[in-house]
């Protein structure tokens, strides 16, 4: 008997323990029996309702509170999430739903529902909810930062790749100047080496068919031939120097002999003027090849002002222009071994951007490879050249 007593008052102070537990709680946690009417509810929960805990007792919670959707449109019991959850004998969590308040307000909100068993049976549902009005807000707001992020990051790569189109028509377009000025300077030299050979050229010919006349009749006056002589010796080194710059204006031997005899032209020259050993490496193939006026003048130019660098900044001892066949591209490369020169990723000098230029305007492609103490090979790659 007082067992018993002792059971009960234990009994009472754990439900007054629950009780106390439950009224504490800052979620709203409110219990159900089979039918849906409400068999407890806690302060937070009804007071997050708009009601009291007594007016809320014996309701059925779909109808007080989960009738309908946050648009208004009726959520019918059958699918109630809570009750289904139940009725199968399982919990649920949800948090895309609406609870409403007794003035007919919403606000959205978190519940879990979890039956609540008498052993094996399920007797009701227990669930817990919150007003999640304040996450919803936060979230919106993240997400309208996150839009709004991702509109000035698609709104700055787009004006990035205007940006960058238009730099790229920029540099196609002084590509092509670059290529038109070449062709406009080498026509403009070829009249120039034109004239000089038609006008220059024909008049000191014809001042030394002049002089040698007048030597032939003044063969007994040894005086007015040292003279004549003098003046013929001034007339073949006038006629020396025309020639050269002639070759230099228009290299004649492109024309008449072709690109491989004009380059070994080029580097015997260079071997005439001293210091410097060459020697020139082209296969029976890639000799009998023809580029073309254009190709040809452009490879001609690449390889004048590579030598040209060698002479001036390599202090070299040797230099070789070496062609050959790779499948059907052309590769010519011009080998010294002075003292290299550190390669600038992207040239600004004159020289070398006229020499990638050029290179680029005939579809080929020119690299440099050299580091300083290593000497230095200028390869100019020209693909699909070779028959
Ligand atoms: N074969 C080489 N060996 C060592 N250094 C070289 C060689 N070729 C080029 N250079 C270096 O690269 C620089 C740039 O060459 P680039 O032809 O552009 O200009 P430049 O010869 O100095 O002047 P420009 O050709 O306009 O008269 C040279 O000043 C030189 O320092
Ligand atoms: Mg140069």
């Amino acid at each position: 008997m007082f067992a018993d007593l002792h059971q009960l008052s234990h009994h009472a102070a754990w439900r007054r323990q629950l009780e106390m537990l439950l009224e504490s709680a800052g979620e709203g946690i409110y219990g159900i029996d089979l039918r849906g009417r409400c068999i407890f509810i806690n302060r937070a929960g009804a007071e997050m309702l708009g009601y009291s805990a007594d007016e809320v007792l014996g309701r059925n919670m779909h109808y007080l509170i989960h009738h309908s959707h946050a648009d208004a449109a009726l959520m019918p019991v059958h699918d109630c999430r809570i009750f289904k959850a139940f009725k199968e004998g399982q919990g649920c969590r949800v948090e895309d739903e609406v609870l409403w308040r007794r003035d007919g307000s919403a606000f959205p909100a978190e519940y879990a529902s979890y039956p609540i068993r008498d052993g094996e049976t399920v007797v009701g549902a227990v669930v817990t909810f919150t007003d999640i009005t304040e996450r919803k807000r936060t979230q919106a707001a993240l997400q309208v930062a996150h839009a709004e992020l991702e509109r000035r990051v698609a709104e700055r790569t787009a004006e990035l790749s205007t940006a960058n189109l238009q730099l790229r028509q920029a540099r196609d377009g002084l590509r092509r100047l670059s290529a038109h000025m070449n062709s406009v300077r080498e026509e403009e030299r070829a009249h120039i080496a034109r004239d000089i050979h038609d006008d220059l050229g024909a008049s000191l010919t014809a001042m030394q068919l002049e002089l040698n006349w007048l030597r032939q009749r003044l063969d007994q006056q040894p005086e007015m031939l040292a003279h004549i002589d003098a003046a013929l010796e001034i007339g073949a080194t006038a006629m020396g120097a025309v020639r050269r710059i002639l070759n230099d204006l228009r290299p004649g031997v492109l024309d008449h002999l072709g690109l491989w005899a004009a380059l070994e032209c080029l580097l015997q020259d260079v071997q005439a003027r001293g210091g410097l050993r060459c020697s020139f490496v082209c296969p029976p193939a890639v000799e009998r090849c023809r580029l073309g006026r254009e190709a040809e003048i452009a490879v001609y130019r690449i390889v004048q002002e590579v030598l040209t660098n060698v002479q001036r900044h390599a202090g070299a001892g040797r230099v070789a222009l070496l062609a050959r066949a790779l499948d059907r591209d052309l590769v010519i490369a011009v080998e010294d071994d002075g003292c290299g020169m550190r390669v600038p990723a992207q040239p600004t000098s004159f020289g070398l951007l006229g020499m990638h230029e050029r290179a680029r305007a005939i579809g080929g492609e020119l690299s440099i490879d050299s580091e300083p103490g290593r000497g230095t090979v200028v390869s100019l790659r020209l693909p699909g050249v070779l028959a």
